[in-house]
């Protein structure tokens, strides 16, 4: 992040032993803003290494075997179709996630935030807020994902049912014989799935400010750290070789939507660090909470393949 700061910012954090701050707080220190202070800019790095240590070595980051699986494209038919019903799951409950998190924020700026999230969820399409952004298109006809905008706000955006993002897995799960009645309810869950989206609506979803953003932080960091890159280029393996080609719009648009995401989540904990009062034992102890929940999912799915072998016959 040193390289978007400009030379009065570099030396004024080469100065005061703050470097790594990002941008967005090195100015925030410049202009003394409440609760902005060289000793607590200080005692973020301290707290950013434990974060480090403590919470971002989770393995569900660093090494998740199902991922690291998948991303091979070895999968058979069956395995693809398994996979995609437990994903339906989570991509179904976790609206209710979001609901609570977007009722329970302790702030208006912070309910219009998990409400830009919710709202794009269940198929309110991003008014892109640059103008040369590409044009949206909810037909269905298209690669749809990579003409919808990743980024912008669903204030004066538009509404399409087929925008939902479950719609987008749905297609995908159709394309696999799959049937509406197949997918995305609680039935269809592995205990795994289901432990993963009631942590994500306990934690994630909490009542309490500092859980929530614990488990948000943990779970961008998760999103952030590579998996629906794994994903889309085990189906683009799958893909090169089957006779029905999968559409991946779902995971595309997933994917670069992270991309813009990574890039905010490093400045909201150094906001949150410096505008409220941390418990920073209990902070890493929530995110690790968090990420259990994510690697239970992943091991649930890791565990039903396995139990299936042949995974080299494509069904
Ligand atoms: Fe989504």
């Amino acid at each position: 992040m040193s390289q978007s700061l400009s030379g009065e910012q570099q030396y004024f954090a080469s100065q005061h032993h703050i470097v790594g701050l990002s941008g967005a707080s090195i100015r925030a220190l410049m202009e003394q803003r409440l609760g902005y202070s060289i000793d607590r800019a200080q005692q973020f790095l301290d707290f950013q290494q434990s974060i480090n240590r403590d919470l971002l070595r989770h393995p569900v980051i660093s090494a998740n075997t199902y991922t690291a699986w998948f991303a091979k494209g070895g999968f058979n038919g069956r395995q693809a179709r398994e996979f995609v019903v437990q994903f339906s799951v989570f991509s179904n409950l976790f609206l209710i996630a979001q609901l609570k998190k977007t009722i329970n924020a302790d702030t208006l700026e912070g309910m219009r935030a998990s409400k830009e999230i919710l709202a794009n969820e269940i198929g309110v399409v991003f008014k892109a807020l640059d103008a040369r952004s590409s044009p949206v298109d909810v037909t269905g006809e298209s690669p749809e994902a990579d003409l919808l905008a990743a980024e912008g706000t669903v204030e004066g955006g538009t509404f399409h049912f087929r925008a939902a993002h479950f719609e987008w897995l749905l297609r995908m799960a159709s394309a696999l014989d799959l049937t509406f009645s197949q997918v995305g309810k609680r039935h269809h869950g592995l205990a795994a799935t289901l432990f993963f989206c009631d942590e994500l609506a306990r934690l994630y979803g909490s009542e309490d400010y500092m859980t929530s953003q614990a488990a948000s932080y943990a779970v961008e960091n998760w999103a952030a750290a590579g998996f629906w890159e794994q994903l889309i280029s085990g189906f683009t393996a799958y893909n090169s070789q089957a006779a029905k080609k999968l559409p991946l719009a779902f995971f595309t648009y997933h994917a670069k939507i992270e991309a813009q995401h990574a890039a905010h989540t490093q400045e909201e904990l150094e906001e949150l660090y410096f505008t409220r009062d941390i418990d920073e034992v209990r902070f890493i102890d929530c995110g690790r909470e968090m990420l259990n929940g994510v690697e239970a999912f992943w091991q649930g799915l890791d565990t039903q393949r396995k139990m299936d072998g042949s995974d080299d016959v494509r069904g």
